[in-house]
Parts: C-alpha cells; sequence; structure tokens
C-alpha cells in the first residue's frame, strides 16, 4: 500500500515536471521572432535604440551588422544565421 503512494507521488512529479518543461519550451519557441522583420526589431534593438540607417545604403548594411558583431558585441545577442537574415531584410527594405 505505502508503495503504492510512493509510485504515484512520483509519477504526479514526474509528469508534472514534464508539462512545466514542455509549458517553458512552447512559450520559448513562440516568443521568438518569426520574421527576418521581428528578427531585426528584437535583436538590434538589445543595446540601443532601433538605429536610424537612412543616412547609409543598401551596400553599407552587411558591414554594419558585421562591425556590430565583431566590434560591438552583438555576436552575442545575434548569430552568424540571423545575422545573414536581418542583413539581407535591411538590404531590402533600403532598396525599396
Ligand atoms: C551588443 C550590443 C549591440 C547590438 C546587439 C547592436 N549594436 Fe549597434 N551599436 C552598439 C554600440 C555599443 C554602438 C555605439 C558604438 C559607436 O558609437 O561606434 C552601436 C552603434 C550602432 C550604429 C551607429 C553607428 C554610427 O556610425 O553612428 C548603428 C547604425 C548600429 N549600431 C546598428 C545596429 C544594427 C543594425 C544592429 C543589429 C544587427 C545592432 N546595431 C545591434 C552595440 C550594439
Amino acid at each position: 500500500m505505502k508503495s503504492g503512494w510512493r509510485f504515484s507521488t512520483t509519477r504526479l512529479i514526474v509528469v508534472g515536471l514534464v508539462l512545466v518543461v514542455s509549458a517553458g519550451i512552447a512559450a520559448w519557441w513562440w516568443s521568438r521572432p518569426r520574421t527576418p522583420e521581428a528578427l531585426y526589431r528584437a535583436r538590434c534593438a538589445a543595446c540601443h535604440a532601433l538605429p536610424d540607417l537612412s543616412r547609409f545604403a543598401a551596400a553599407d548594411m552587411a558591414k554594419i551588422v558585421a562591425t556590430m558583431r565583431a566590434s560591438n558585441g552583438a555576436d552575442a545577442v545575434i548569430d552568424e544565421e540571423e545575422a545573414q537574415l536581418i542583413v539581407r531584410y535591411l538590404e531590402q527594405v533600403m532598396a525599396q
């Protein structure tokens, strides 16, 4: 009887933990920026207000993003894949 009680308590704890962890992963997943624009708005505002890029040209975008990552520490917030998405997004927006 006693071991039966202990078994179900353990099971309850395991099921509870699985649910909590799953909910956490789901929340993290859904809160991720899902478009290149959302990525730009989230990542490039991590250290300063979204920059005014109007004085730059589309051709400068790759260099600006690379400089942020190489010299200003943005590589801690923006990985290589994200950097490429952001550059492509900014180049498109500025070419319009
Ligand atoms: C880890 C922090 C950080 C992140 C993330 C970051 N920056 Fe910056 N950024 C800085 C710092 C620090 C400066 C100021 C450096 C300076 O004055 O040269 C700056 C300055 C700038 C400037 C002004 C440069 C100038 O010549 O006036 C632009 C434009 C810029 N960032 C664009 C971006 C873009 C686009 C992103 C996203 C890809 C980004 N930043 C993400 C830290 C960051």
